[in-house]
């Protein structure tokens, strides 16, 4: 992210004429605005989702919208013909190749904002964690799509607070961001803005984008959506609650957007909200938004239905949306202005339905799960299948202290090896009951489930070792001489943040992580994309 000073533009300027291997304008945040690079103007989203539905399948497969060439050539000119310059994007395959996609969609002008999820792996809203595996899977798309100057942004999660029962898996999206950050700095990439898109909910929302965008620049968001499904039909600027969500955000120092919208609950959609979104009484405030979203599936929220591979046929909202955005003058700001008004957002506290730590969950290493992997002589068997993992989690953690792999977003508080993979912390918990048997070969047999093996500590784990104690409750951050993300190797910085170096090493288990730890994610994310809308224009009905 550019910090733009009073000589700003000019510093700009001569960034986008270094770059020289292209002349395509990266998109910037300067103080709550987004600009394009090359001119200091200032960028309005007028955004796409364009992805077609996952929920549908109860394997949480997905079809990577961004592979095939034929389907975005088919795609794009109604794209451009909706005045398009963003898509969303749920859920990439990082080991596809994406460049036809995104040089068409580069030479129609079009940014992209890629979630780093995907079905299966996200983070969960019941059983939070920010481990080395979801760490690998962000790092695979951060890696795979840096090099495209048309990536306007990456969001670390959609949805994952629901509502003020879960607003403790915060801290584990906010880890996500702060480490992509470190990431792509310690990678010598360009620092692509990333944030957090969140449903709309109306005990939580402020509280949510005061926790996301406030404190240390190392670990903020960069912008902040929301999916907004409150204006249905003929509604206005004042009775839908655009007005009084402006007020709300108005102190928000990051970009705020709609990161989805366009309530269906009166059909055809007339998109007359289109006209408030871009106008003068919002645009202060707001970056724009994504409608949700190009495909009709039985959500029913397409602009287009597929016909086949190489033609789609335009549904009524395609026409309405067309002429509503094609019809706006949203007036530009200037980075100067911008700039002038940045400043550093206060955590949140006391909000009364908001109870998430600013004391983050630790950076995934994979060292450190190495090291202790190799350290244990009681371990779980390799026949053991990762489907009986659950069962063993709560049989040994009735009978050991497994506060070392737990995690508790609320008190932020982690444990040393909560990051690892379940066969680690599994492993890590039935040596804990081994040694506390004293080693006796019986302690080590869970009913064929564990067995003996020989542990060695390496001279170079012994730091790291020590730091996380025998228990697992202190903190290794710091413990590393040449410490890595897991990812890949990387030579990443220190990841002595002040913030996760804060976690202290005395850990109350809350209720939820006591012994019933689930091994693996329940999984909200591939149903969120077809039911949030739904959802989002219940709960204004409700309301
Ligand atoms: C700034 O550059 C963008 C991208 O090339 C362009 O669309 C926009 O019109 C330019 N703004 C001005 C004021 O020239
Ligand atoms: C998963 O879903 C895909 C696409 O719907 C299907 O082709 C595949 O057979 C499914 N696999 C399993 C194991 O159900
Ligand atoms: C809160 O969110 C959880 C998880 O998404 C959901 O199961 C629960 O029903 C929600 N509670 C309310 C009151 O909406
Ligand atoms: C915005 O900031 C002003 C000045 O600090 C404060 O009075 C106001 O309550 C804030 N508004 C919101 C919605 O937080
Ligand atoms: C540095 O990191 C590498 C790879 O993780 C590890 O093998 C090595 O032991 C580390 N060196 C030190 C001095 O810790
Ligand atoms: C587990 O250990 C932690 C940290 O030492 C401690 O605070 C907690 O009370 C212990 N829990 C139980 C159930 O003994």
């Amino acid at each position: 992210m550019v910090s733009w000073s009073n000589i700003g533009i000019l510093s700009g300027l001569v960034a986008a004429v270094a770059k020289a291997d292209s002349s395509f304008p990266t998109i910037e945040v300067v103080g709550n605005k987004f600009f394009y690079s090359n001119n200091g103007s200032q960028f309005y989203i007028r955004g796409v989702a364009y992805q077609s539905d996952t929920s549908g399948s109860t394997n949480a497969t997905f079809v990577d919208p961004l592979v095939d060439k034929t389907t975005c050539e088919r795609d794009i000119p109604y794209l451009k013909e909706l005045n398009t310059n963003v898509i969303r994007v749920y859920a990439l395959n990082a080991e596809e190749d994406h460049s036809d996609c995104m040089s068409l969609l580069q030479d129609a002008g079009i940014y992209v904002i890629a979630d780093l999820a995907e079905p299966s792996l996200s983070i969960s809203t019941t059983d939070p964690s920010w481990s080395e595996e979801l760490y690998d899977r962000y790092v695979s798309v951060v890696d795979m799509m840096q090099q495209y100057d048309n990536v306007l942004g990456f969001f670390a999660g959609n949805e994952v607070v629901t509502n003020s029962s879960n607003t403790d898996a915060a801290p584990f999206v906010k880890a996500a961001i702060r480490d992509m950050k470190k990431y792509m700095k310690s990678s010598g990439y360009r620092s692509i803005p990333i944030g957090y898109s969140a449903n709309d909910d109306s005990k939580t929302r402020v509280a949510s984008a005061d926790y996301f965008s406030c404190g240390d620049d190392d670990e903020s968001a960069d912008f902040y959506g929301i999916n907004m499904y409150e204006w249905c039909g003929d509604s206005t600027f004042q009775t839908s609650g655009y007005e009084d969500r402006t007020k709300e955000f108005s102190n928000l120092t990051i970009p705020v957007f709609f990161s989805e919208y366009g309530c269906n609950a009166e059909q055809p959609r007339k998109f007359t909200e289109v006209q408030a979104l871009y106008s003068d009484e919002m645009t202060d405030v707001w970056s724009g938004g994504i409608v949700y979203m190009y495909y009709q599936e039985t959500n029913d929220y397409g602009l287009v239905s597929v016909v086949d591979d190489n033609t789609v046929s335009t549904m009524a909202d395609f026409k309405y949306y067309s002429s509503e955005i094609n019809n706006i003058s949203p007036t530009s700001a200037t980075a100067d202005s911008a700039s002038s008004s940045a400043s550093e957002l206060t955590c949140p506290t006391g909000f009364k339905y908001w109870d998430a730590s600013q004391d983050l969950p630790p950076t995934p290493e994979e060292q450190v799960c190495d090291c202790m992997s190799a350290s244990l002589n009681c371990v779980v068997s390799d026949d053991v299948s990762s489907d009986d993992y659950e069962d063993l989690f709560s049989t040994v953690c009735g009978l050991v202290n497994c506060t070392g792999i737990n995690t508790d977003g609320s008190s932020g508080t982690y444990g040393a090896y909560s990051f690892c993979s379940s066969k680690d912390m599994l492993s890590f918990v039935i040596n804990l009951y081994y040694e506390k048997e004293g080693k006796s070969s019986s302690a080590c047999d869970f009913s064929g489930s564990a067995s003996l093996v020989s542990g060695s500590t390496a001279s170079s784990c012994s730091s790291i070792l020590s730091a996380a104690g025998t228990d697992g409750t202190g903190s290794v951050t710091g413990s590393f001489s040449n410490a890595s993300g897991s990812g890949s190797g990387s030579t990443a910085t220190s990841t002595g943040s002040s913030e996760s170096g804060s976690s202290s090493s005395t850990t109350s288990s809350s209720s939820k992580s006591a012994g019933g730890r689930t091994y693996k994610s329940e999984n909200l994310y591939a149903v969120v994309i077809s039911s949030l809308c739904a959802v989002g224009a219940l709960t204004v009905l409700v309301l």
